[in-house]
């Protein structure tokens, strides 16, 4: 149920905190990608290793953690708290609802709370008398007029030796409350109602059965735009030539593999409300397409080729009343002039500007920088694909 859904996994220092490492598992079962954050106390209590090697990912604890001198990782709670569909706080003691309920950051998953743009749960677990106490009552009331969500303790047998409220729920109710909380996000997300079509990857351009022109595109950037426009409640069709990733699964999906079956599915989707053509469509295809292959000894060596439909620019032209367009530029030098000519020629409302000379972003790569620009705009994003992907979105719509 929480397939493709990136959860943060809050954990504090109280017993049940072992019973993290069940409900971590839980969540990437149901098909969830998890992050960690630890306070320090909750090390006590289980080992950082045992989560990083659970979640495959560096587990943060420290704003500040001793022996690293890299000087990005204290911004770790803004993007992990943008990379977040939701935050999970579980075991949450009664001293992290307090700093959460005032704003307290004084620790990564605390200041990550606060960063958060995503909903946060929090499942308060402690000892029943602890629970009932007043200021953890005014607490819980206060966290959820800041708008948390927060999922009651269960009775039951507790650590101390007493019966009462205050165990952590089981994972299948804490999965059920995530899952209900991200549904809820969506359907209110700034995206709901809005119907958004993406385009990714490369085209391929086939010269003969066994031959074609392409691009090394991945795809990944076109794919992380629908997620991000699926997380903020849109109804997304993904049109996609040969990507190179796992497609995802709860997005609908169109292949292509040239640019002119690309033109056509997109032409039959242009009522859409959004366009986003981040595919690396093919500007050129061979003007004859052989159906058997073609033999080395008795052909010219010359290709002829002739010019693909420039999809963006048939969008500008035929843009309906309300449509926004997104387009991407892909230069290698002259990127900001380059990609402002873009947005003017083709009529985009938006345009993407990515370098391939720069480091940390490109055709493979995980991470990407980009300009997002438009006609008086300019804003820089950086990270992931992902990441990048919700900045622009967020960027655009919120
Ligand atoms: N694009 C398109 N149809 C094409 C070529 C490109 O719709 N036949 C779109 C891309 O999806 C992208 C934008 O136009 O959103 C810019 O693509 P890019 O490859 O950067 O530029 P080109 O228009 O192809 O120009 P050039 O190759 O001269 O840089």
């Amino acid at each position: 149920m929480l397939s493709g859904k990136r959860i943060i996994l809050g954990v504090t220092g109280g017993i049940a905190a072992y019973k993290a490492a069940f409900l971590l598992r839980a969540f990437q079962k149901a098909g969830a990608e998890v992050r960690v954050t630890m306070t320090p106390d909750a090390t006590r209590f289980i080992g950082v290793e045992t989560f990083s090697s659970l979640s495959k990912h560096e587990v943060a604890v420290e704003v500040f953690p001793e022996n690293q001198s890299t000087t990005d990782l204290w911004t770790k709670h803004i993007s992990w708290g943008e990379w977040g569909d939701l935050f999970v706080i579980a075991p949450c003691t009664a001293n992290t609802l307090a700093k959460i309920a005032h704003g307290i950051s004084d620790n990564m998953l605390t200041a990550t709370a606060l960063a958060a743009r995503c909903p946060l749960l929090i499942c308060p677990t402690m000892d029943g008398e602890m629970y009932e106490a007043p200021a953890v009552q005014q607490n819980l009331k206060m966290v959820k007029e800041h708008g948390y969500h927060i999922l009651e303790p269960e009775e039951g047998y507790l650590a101390s030796g007493l019966e009462g409220k205050g165990r952590l729920p089981y994972a299948t109710a804490i999965l059920e409350k995530s899952d209900e909380i991200i549904r809820n996000a969506q359907a209110n997300g700034p995206l709901a109602g809005k119907k958004v079509v993406v385009t990714a990857g490369p085209t391929r351009e086939h010269i003969d059965p066994v031959r074609f022109i392409s691009n090394p595109s991945s795809g990944k950037m076109g794919v992380a735009m629908a997620e991000a426009a699926k997380q903020m409640g849109a109804d997304v069709t993904l049109i996609h030539g040969p990507v190179s990733i796992p497609k995802p699964t709860t997005i609908s999906t169109i292949e292509i593999e040239s640019a002119a079956e690309l033109f056509e599915q997109v032409k039959a989707h242009a009522n859409a409300d959004i366009v986003i053509m981040a595919a690396a469509v093919s500007d050129f295809t061979p003007a004859e397409k052989h159906n058997q292959k073609v033999k080395k000894d008795n052909s010219d060596s010359a290709l002829k080729l002739e010019q693909t439909q420039d999809i963006l620019s048939w969008l500008g032209n035929h843009k309906k009343e309300g449509q926004l367009l997104i387009g991407f530029a892909m230069e290698t030098e002259n990127l900001l002039d380059n990609a402002k000519a873009k947005l003017k020629k083709k009529k985009a409302d938006w345009i993407v500007a990515n370098s391939l000379s720069e480091s940390g972003s490109g055709f493979q790569s995980d991470t990407n920088a980009v300009h997002l620009l438009n006609a008086s705009t300019d804003h820089r994003f950086q990270g992931t694909k992902k990441e990048v992907a919700r900045q622009i979105l967020a960027h655009i719509f919120n």
